[in-house]
């Protein structure tokens, strides 16, 4: 059976590779390991085979595809650990932005995002996103796409300018609420949704793939400017959830992951985070487990994480905590009492007292069981500690083989031209009818220029049904947060 090797208590600790869809935590002070101990797995998950998406908030992960130097301190804890089979080496790896800046642009459409996600990020109230979903209503139901936040804006004029006959289908669409939206989307285009949001959009695929000597593809979120905008940052990285959800077929308990999520500042997911979407979050982590994922969070004090969602992480590693305060005290005293007791070992000691690269480790046992608290210390990594320079990681984007993919945007016919159609469409309508009744009323017919007319409107409804079996398609796969909510 495979089995990721963490390092070395009494004996060796091993992370089994068909309990890693129980999900895990990594936690620990800034400077005990944490980055580290995320590489250590990772790449023993790219050797298995599994691919990774690693969320990068320090742009300290990517040198990840280079491989390490045997220095005294890598040598020294491979001998303690006893790892036979020890060598330096990069991995395959993939690196994507949001902001196209430090990797592949990461887009998605206005429409896979979804009004839940688009709401939150825009900070919308309730009444808002009511309008919001209203609006995806209309898209949906007449083929318009939304791709782009243009796409949503010309939507949102449409239903201001026939809201009496939108707020007939779709129940009272008020002005104001409309106008706030709008604003709200200048927002989201000064926070950078006008790259983000676009085609060609992510296909999960092309994360979960494994290179020519079937290692799994490590995929790194470049996030250092994202993780500005916290909002931001945890609605993206749940989104990729969510479409990683929606992408691969149930497995149960696979005997190794199909892949494996690791969530950096985990923290930022859930400050400020409504119970409501708490819950949904909870579930996401806890439906997805059957599909192959395992999910792991990272983040300096374990109690940030929601006891709901602490209570699936079956796999967890604490390095170092402080204890300045009566109150950090009190706070590793909990997180000593999660752990299965070890006669030998006093945790609240050891919490505060590990080295740098050393961690409390429990982890699932072959029967599902939470292993006995263990001290150990932690493999040494078989890639380089060494930062990359701005030649080697521009290098790295570029030879991906999907770069050309997903370098340039592209910008397909979609909600914004058709509308902007249809109102010139309306407009020459107008003309056509202004100049019809003058015609008459010189009692002349007008069947020629009637015809003309019915042409145009047979073009456009063309262009509307080409679009409406992707739009369709693209209903179907609504973010997994959406469709929760309707559960
Ligand atoms: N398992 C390990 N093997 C070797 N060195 C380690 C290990 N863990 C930590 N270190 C050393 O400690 C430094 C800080 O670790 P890091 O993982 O960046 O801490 P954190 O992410 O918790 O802030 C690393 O740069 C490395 O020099
Ligand atoms: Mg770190």
């Amino acid at each position: 059976m495979e089995k990721v090797l963490i390092g070395k208590g009494t004996e060796k600790v091993y992370l089994l590779a068909n309990k890693a869809n129980q999900h895990g935590m990594i936690a620990g002070a800034t400077g005990t390991g944490k980055t580290v101990t995320l590489k250590v797995l990772a790449e023993q998950f790219s050797r298995m085979g599994v691919p990774c998406i690693l969320s990068d908030v320090k742009g300290d992960l990517i040198n990840i595809s280079q491989p390490g130097v045997e220095n005294e301190n890598v040598k020294s804890r491979v001998e303690t650990i006893d790892m036979e089979d020890f060598s330096v080496e990069g991995f395959p790896t993939q690196v994507w932005d949001v902001y196209g800046e430090k990797g592949m642009p990461l887009r998605v459409t206005i429409s896979e995002m979804g009004p839940t996600f688009l709401g939150r990020i825009m900070e919308l109230n309730d009444t808002q996103v009511a309008v919001l979903n209203a609006a995806f209503r209309v898209a949906d139901e007449n083929g318009l796409l939304l791709i782009d936040t243009k796409d949503l804006r010309s939507l949102l004029n449409e239903l201001l300018e026939n809201k009496e006959d939108y707020s007939k289908l779709y129940g009272s669409i008020a002005p104001q609420t409309v106008h706030a939206i709008l604003r709200k989307l200048v927002y989201l285009e000064d926070l950078g949704g006008t790259n983000f949001f676009g085609e060609t959009s992510i296909e999960m695929e092309d994360m979960i793939k494994t290179d020519s000597n079937g290692r799994g593809m490590v995929n790194i979120l470049a996030a250092s400017k994202l993780i500005n905008n916290p909002v931001l940052y945890s609605m993206f990285l749940l989104y990729l959830l969510s479409e990683l959800f929606e992408t691969l077929p149930e497995v149960g308990n696979p005997e190794k992951p199909k892949l494996v999520f690791f969530f950096d500042e985990a923290h930022l997911l859930f400050e400020s985070c409504p119970k409501s979407l708490q819950e949904k979050i909870e579930q996401l982590v806890r439906l997805i487990r059957s599909k192959g994922v395992g999910v792991y969070f990272i983040t300096q004090n374990p109690l940030d994480i929601p006891s709901d969602i602490a209570g699936q992480l079956g796999n967890r590693i604490i390095h170092g905590l402080r204890a300045f305060t009566p109150k950090d005290q009190k706070a590793i005293n909990g997180i000593a009492e999660t752990f299965r007791a070890n006669p030998n070992l006093d945790t609240k000691e050891a919490i505060v007292s590990l080295g740098t690269g050393e961690a409390l480790v429990s982890v699932l046992d072959e029967s599902g069981a939470p292993t006995m608290a263990e001290r150990v210390l932690i493999c040494p990594p078989r890639s380089t500690f060494d930062p990359l320079n701005e030649s080697q990681w521009n290098g790295l984007v570029e030879s991906s083989p999907l770069y050309g993919k997903y370098k340039e945007a592209v910008d397909p016919e979609s909600a914004y031209e058709i509308l902007e159609r249809n109102i010139a469409l309306r407009q020459r309508e107008k003309e056509l009818e202004e100049k019809e009744k003058l015609l008459e009323k010189e009692n002349k017919k007008s069947r020629g220029r009637k015809n003309s007319q019915q042409d145009l409107l047979g073009k456009s409804m063309n262009s509307f049904l080409g679009t409406m079996s992707r739009a369709i398609g693209r209903e179907i796969a609504r973010n997994v947060l959406g469709s929760l909510k309707r559960r």
